[in-house]
C-alpha cells in the first residue's frame, strides 16, 4: 500500500482544511524562534492549499505542555513568522478548539491561513485513552471538510490530530511527509551502494534499533559521538572519564563481531580530543584510542570530539558512498573547540556526489548551528525520532492510518 496524497483529496476549492504540521521549534528564553526550519518545511504543502482557494486550519503541538494552557508554549510566534514567510497575514487562536478557534475559523476566506494554539494544551490530545483522544479529535473535525497530515516529526506517535483525525476525516499525506517518507524508504528498500551510515550522539541505547535494522543492510558503519567510547571499551581500551554505558559493552561486542562476519567495515575513532573537564574552555589534547589516558589529563580527561585522524578517515569513507546516511553529532559541538569532527563529517556529506540524508533533531540542528544550509543536503529530515523509527522498520501509526503498510 502506498500513502494517499494531496490529489486523492480532489478539488479543494473553498473546502475548509485541516492541516496537522510539526512546528515543534526551539525558542530561546525571550519566546523568539532560534530555528525555523520546520516552519519553512510545512510551506510547499501549505502553498499548495492556499493556491487551490482552501480555507486553511493549521495545528501543532510545541514542546510538551501537561494538557493545559501553558504560555511558554505558546504557537503565537511561530503564527507570526508563518505570515513572514508565507508574505500575507495568519489569524492565530488563542484556543485550540474553544470560541477562539471557532471565530477564527469561521471567518477564513479562501486562500487564506489560520493557526490554532497548541495541541497539546488539551488533555485528549495525547491521552492513552482511546475514548479521549477520539473525543478531542472529534472536536477538531468539526473544523474541517478533510484532513491533511504534513507533519512528519510527529507521525510516530499515536496522538489525536495525527491518527484518530485522520481516521474521521478524509485524509491525506502533505508533501512534505510524502517527500521524507520517499527518502527514508529509498534508504531502507534501494538505497544506491556503496552505503555508508554515519552514527553519533551521546547514547548506544538510542540507537539500538537503528543499528539492528541498518548494519545488515551498509557496507560501512561509521561511529563517533559519546556513543562511540562504549564501543572503545567493548575493544578493550582504556577511556578515561569519557562517556560509557556500561550495560551496553555486551551489545556493542555484538555488533562490533556482527560487522565482522557480515563484512560490513565499522569505523570507530582511531583518535579523540580528550578534554581536562566538560566546559567550552577545557584544556584538550588529540590522543590515539590505544591511549587515551596517555595525555596529561591522564585518566580524567574525557572525550569531547573526534580527533583529526578520525574525522579524515570517516569523511573519506563518506566522499566515496553513493548513499550516506547520518544522525548524531561527533562531538560536543555546541563547543567550538569540540565541533570540528562534526564540522568535518557535514562537510564531506556536502562534498558526496550521491544521496545524503541528515536525520533529524540534533544533527540537523548542529550542521545548522556550525553554518550549513539544507539545501547543501540531499535531505534534512524534519523529525528526529520519526525518521529513526522508520528507519528501525517500525509501523508508525501517523502512516499507517494514511495507507502506509
Ligand atoms: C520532535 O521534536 O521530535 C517532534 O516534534 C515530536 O515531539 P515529541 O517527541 O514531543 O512527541
Amino acid at each position: 500500500m502506498t500513502l494517499r496524497t494531496l490529489d486523492s483529496l480532489g478539488d479543494l476549492a473553498g473546502r475548509r482544511v485541516f492541516v496537522r504540521c510539526d512546528f515543534n521549534v526551539p525558542l530561546d528564553g525571550d519566546g523568539r524562534i532560534t530555528d525555523d526550519g520546520r516552519v519553512r518545511a510545512a510551506l510547499p504543502t501549505l502553498k499548495a492549499l492556499v493556491a487551490a482557494g482552501a480555507q486553511v486550519v493549521a495545528a501543532s503541538h510545541l514542546g510538551r505542555p501537561k494538557g493545559s494552557p501553558d504560555p511558554q508554549y505558546s504557537l503565537a510566534p511561530v503564527a507570526a513568522r508563518l505570515g513572514e514567510l508565507l508574505g500575507s497575514p495568519v489569524a492565530f487562536a488563542t484556543d485550540t478548539v474553544g470560541s477562539a478557534a471557532q471565530g477564527v475559523v469561521d471567518s477564513l476566506e479562501n486562500g487564506q491561513v489560520a493557526v490554532l494554539e497548541n495541541l497539546r494544551f488539551n488533555a485528549g490530545e495525547t491521552s492513552k485513552d482511546d475514548a479521549e483522544r477520539r473525543a478531542f479529535a472529534e472536536q477538531l473535525a468539526a473544523f474541517a471538510d478533510v484532513m491533511v497530515s504534513d507533519g512528519f516529526g510527529v507521525v510516530h506517535r499515536k496522538q489525536a490530530s495525527v491518527y484518530e483525525l485522520a481516521e474521521l476525516l478524509p485524509s491525506a499525506a502533505g508533501e512534505l511527509v510524502a517527500h521524507e517518507v520517499g527518502v527514508l524508504d529509498k534508504l531502507l528498500t534501494s538505497p544506491e551502494r556503496p552505503y555508508t551510515v554515519v552514527l553519533g550522539g551521546s547514547k548506544v541505547s538510542d540507537k539500538l534499533g537503528v543499528i539492528d535494522s541498518l548494519l545488515p543492510r551498509v557496507e560501512k558503519l561509521l561511529i563517533g559521538g559519546g556513543m562511540a567510547y562504549t564501543f572503545l571499551a567493548a575493544e578493550g581500551h582504556a577511556i578515561g572519564k569519557s562517556l560509557v554505558e556500561t550495560d551496553q559493552i555486551e551489545t556493542a561486542k555484538r555488533y562490533i563481531a556482527e560487522a565482522a562476519e557480515k563484512g560490513v567495515e565499522l569505523l570507530l575513532p582511531v583518535d579523540s580530543l580528550m578534554a581536562e573537564s566538560f566546559s567550552a574552555d577545557a584544556g584538550f589534547d588529540n590522543a590515539a584510542s590505544d591511549d587515551l589516558e596517555g595525555t596529561s589529563y591522564g585518566s580524567d580527561a574525557l572525550g569531547l570530539d573526534i580527533g583529526p585522524a578520525t574525522a579524515e578517515q570517516f569523511a573519506a569513507a563518506i566522499r566515496s558512498s553513493k548513499t550516506v546516511f547520518w544522525n548524531g553529532p561527533m562531538g560536543v559541538f555546541e563547543f567550538p573547540a569540540f565541533s570540528g569532527g562534526t564540522k568535518v563529517v557535514a562537510e564531506a556529506l556536502t562534498q558526496t556526489d550521491g544521496l545524503t540524508v541528515v536525520g533529524g533533531g540534533d544533527s540537523a540542528a548542529a550542521a545548522r548551528t556550525l553554518g550549513f544550509a539544507d539545501d547543501q543536503f540531499g535531505h534534512v529530515s524534519t523529525g528526529g525520532g520519526a525518521s529513526l523509527e522508520f528507519l528501525e522498520g517500525k509501523k508508525l501509526p501517523g502512516l499507517e492510518v494514511l495507507g502506509w503498510a
